[in-house]
């Protein structure tokens, strides 16, 4: 039988959805909307229950870590899972963008699946199928605000917190105690005497988030993009100290089952009451309700109170009163039965497109952007908005004039999502695709190629590499947080940098002087003020470009505005080959077409391939495919890459792969271990992450240059190997006894 061709559709959408995954979870750079994702996800779903799709097959959202370098991981004594999720899909709404009540709701059962009141009726009739209840029984519910903040774990033992913890990848998060404590968020000390964990979210209220950005602003800094980030970038500062008095706060929702010793109330309200007398905050619009019809009602009316909180919800979330009963019904691999998340819809407004102008970004790629009369959307005032590009455009057939729909979910960048034909103007005219480069008048080049839903994509792009705008964003790039982390280096100043002192390579940084940046005069600000750059800046950039020199050649690389080269195959390329001119060398012979280089990328290797490979002892190199090995390494080995890369090493800025130490321990400095089998309290990568923060390495395999193995239970064929090389094998208690206890 022929396979059904909608299959590769479903193909493309899956490895689409897990682009989008790595987007934003590893890499925090999402390149669509919490709510085109959603949309894309619904369609995912849809097409897989058509296609009768196994469960196990289909796409799973499995958030990759927020891990940090140079901060200690744990293991949370209960994975930190997150919630089903109740949204109306973006063709299901009956009123453009809106959630409705019941009554208004389509009866047609196809129909209303597809609506938040669907799914979250759907869950109902569920749990009461689960509990045994009749459909008149009451059915307790506890309905909470959710909170679009950053999760946290804490544990307090004898009154006190001993351990604040990211979320992580739900199962091992990063240790941030001391940013916790100095931030002032939660209570450092509880009336509880008892070991117990309660979770929540840690959040920067509007007003914080607004006065940061705008001494951030102030400094010639990044600003943040959102509240949200904002706190989690916060919460990740090395230096605790800075975190004291900038407003962060929190609020506390559950207390995980199993860790704490007390005896508590089997009631998730009456829980909430308990974590208020402790001392937590607990949110104030916290109800208890009987059926998810009344949860849903309330879920409606609380948008009404939205706009006058002070901190960013994305919906409400419903969760079964009886924690007993809650607790019996047990979780999925993603989500706990006992409760359920309703999204917002994003919030829209129509306003009117007064123009359009073109953005030139560091790869020379042209976007359009929407100039629009300003307008209000879930508290702030937009007035641009973003198209991916000019074919979007003409699909959408925006014209200039037009009234456009605009939408944002608490997203980072606003957007045009359909166009108001009954009110265009007469003489609306088309955009026209762009010819030439707004900035440097460079004819314009049009290229072709299919997205991996398999739709035509068209991009233009500028191919002039010195066009001022080009020059402008990979200088503000090279500074960023993914990159360099040039604290201090914000637009404003890239701007009189590059048009003042005629800037155009980042390695030029390297040689800027607090004379020449103290007197710039930089760009007016928001509120229309010029502001010289100062000596305080001045000084302070200077201090924060010499911090970034050891940054690594990891940092380096992904700050080099490489198409195709992100941060994680710039960690790959980075440990792979230990520094710049070991991995120069490589690429060029790659380049140049050497057998062993070529081989090395090559994923589908034939017998004769490996038999050659392994005649010249030619390692794979790991999360590299030949398409973007050929884009990479041509770039690499261009010589004005080069130049830049000699003139960084010339400023002394390191082109050395790094090791982060954050406390070097004399007995386990410069050692190398190699870790086996389950250790009786330390997770692997928490193990890995003393080791290194103590100054050691790990690797995954013992040979004579093995210093030591640590050895837990069922430790297999790496001990055998010890054992046979004679290299020291010790247990997790010795381990902790070289770490200094
Ligand atoms: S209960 C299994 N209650 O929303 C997770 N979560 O997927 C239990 N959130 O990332 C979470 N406000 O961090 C719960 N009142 C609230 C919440 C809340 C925000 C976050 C949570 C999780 C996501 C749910």
């Amino acid at each position: 039988m022929p396979t059904d061709p909608r299959l590769a559709d479903l193909a493309r959408m899956h490895a689409d959805l897990e682009r989008h995954d790595r987007l934003y979870y590893a890499k925090a750079a999402p390149e669509i909307s919490d709510s085109e994702y959603d949309d894309l996800k619904d369609r995912y779903e849809r097409l897989a229950d058509d296609l009768e799709v196994l469960a196990e097959q289909r796409h799973q959202k499995t958030p990759g870590s927020d891990h940090s370098e140079g901060f200690q991981t744990v293991r949370h004594d209960l994975p930190m899972l997150s919630l089903e999720k109740a949204n109306t899909e973006a063709d299901a709404f009956v009123v453009a963008g809106e959630d409705v009540a019941i009554d208004r709701l389509p009866t047609d059962r196809d129909a209303r699946k597809r609506t938040s009141w669907g799914k979250l009726e759907a869950w109902e009739r569920a749990r009461r199928k689960d509990l045994a209840l009749a459909d008149s029984a009451p059915l307790p519910l506890v309905l909470e605000p959710k909170i679009d903040g950053m999760s946290v774990s804490l544990i307090y033992d004898g009154g006190k917190l001993i351990r604040a913890a990211t979320r992580g990848d739900g199962v091992e998060g990063d240790v941030i105690t001391a940013q916790v404590e100095a931030s002032g968020a939660v209570p450092v000390t509880v009336k509880e005497q008892a070991r117990f964990e309660v979770r929540g979210e840690l959040y920067l209220p509007r007003a914080a988030f607004d006065a940061l950005n705008r001494d951030l602003l102030a400094a010639g800094d990044k600003v943040l993009v959102n509240p949200r980030n904002g706190c989690a970038g916060m919460m990740k500062r090395k230096d605790a100290e800075a975190l004291r008095g900038k407003g962060v706060k929190s609020f506390l929702y559950f207390v995980p089952p199993g860790l704490h010793r007390m005896t508590l109330p089997a009631s998730q309200f009456e829980r909430l009451a308990w974590l208020t007398a402790q001392g937590f905050q607990v949110h104030p619009g916290s109800v208890r309700v009987d059926g998810m019809a009344a949860a849903y009602t309330q879920c409606l009316s609380y948008t009404q109170v939205r706009p006058t909180l002070d901190h960013d919800i994305d919906g409400m979330v419903m969760k079964l009163d009886d924690t007993a009963a809650g607790e019996r019904l047990g979780e999925t691999e993603h989500h706990p039965r006992w409760g359920i998340a309703y999204k917002f819809p994003p919030e829209r407004r129509a306003t009117v497109l007064k123009a359009i102008t073109v953005q030139v970004g560091k790869t020379g790629r042209l976007t359009p952007v929407a100039e629009l009369e300003p307008v209000l959307i879930a508290q702030s005032t937009v007035s641009r908005a973003s198209l991916h590009n000019f074919a979007e455009l003409a699909a959408k057939d925006i014209r200039i004039g037009d009234t456009v729909v605009v939408q944002k979910a608490g997203e980072i960048i606003p957007q045009v999502v359909a166009v108001d034909l009954t009110k265009r103007p007469k003489n609306a005219k088309p955009v026209p695709w762009p010819t030439h480069c707004p900035t440097c008048a460079t004819a314009v080049v049009e290229e072709r190629r299919p997205d991996p839903s398999g739709k035509e994509n068209v991009s233009h792009y500028c191919p002039n590499p010195a066009c001022a705008d080009q020059v402008r964003e990979r200088l503000r790039h090279f500074g960023s947080r993914d990159a360099m982390d040039i604290r201090g280096l914000g637009s404003a100043v890239v701007n009189v940098v590059v048009d003042k002192l005629g800037v155009t390579r980042p390695d030029q940084l390297f040689a800027l002087t607090a004379a020449q940046l103290a007197p710039l005069e930089l760009e007016a600000d928001v509120n229309d003020t010029k502001r010289t750059f100062g000596k305080k800046n001045a000084d302070n950039l200077i201090a924060a470009l010499s911090t970034a020199k050891p940054q690594g050649l990891a940092k380096v690389l992904a700050g080099l505005s490489v198409n195709g080269l992100g941060s994680k195959l710039s960690e790959d390329l980075a440990g792979r080959f230990g520094d710049w001119s070991t991995l120069l060398a490589f690429a060029r012979a790659y380049v140049a077409g050497e057998r062993a280089a070529v081989l090395a990328v090559r994923k589908k290797l034939k017998a004769e391939d490996k038999a050659e490979m392994a005649k010249l002892g030619v390692v794979p190199l790991a999360g590299v495919d030949d398409t973007t090995a050929d884009t990479v390494f041509r770039q690499l080995t261009a010589a004005p890459m080069v130049a830049v890369l000699d003139g960084l090493a010339t400023a002394g800025v390191s082109l050395s792969a790094k090791q982060v130490v954050t406390n070097a321990v004399a007995a386990v400095a410069g050692k190398s271990f190699v870790l086996t089998g389950t250790m009786p309290s330390l997770g692997r990568s928490e193990a890995e992450g003393l080791i290194k923060a103590a100054g050691g390495k790990t690797s995954g395999s013992v040979s004579k240059k093995t210093d030591y193995v640590v050895a837990g239970a069922e430790a297999g064929s790496k001990l055998d190997k010890a054992k046979e090389l004679g290299v020291a094998v010790i247990d997790e208690a010795e381990l902790k006894r070289m770490l200094g206890g």
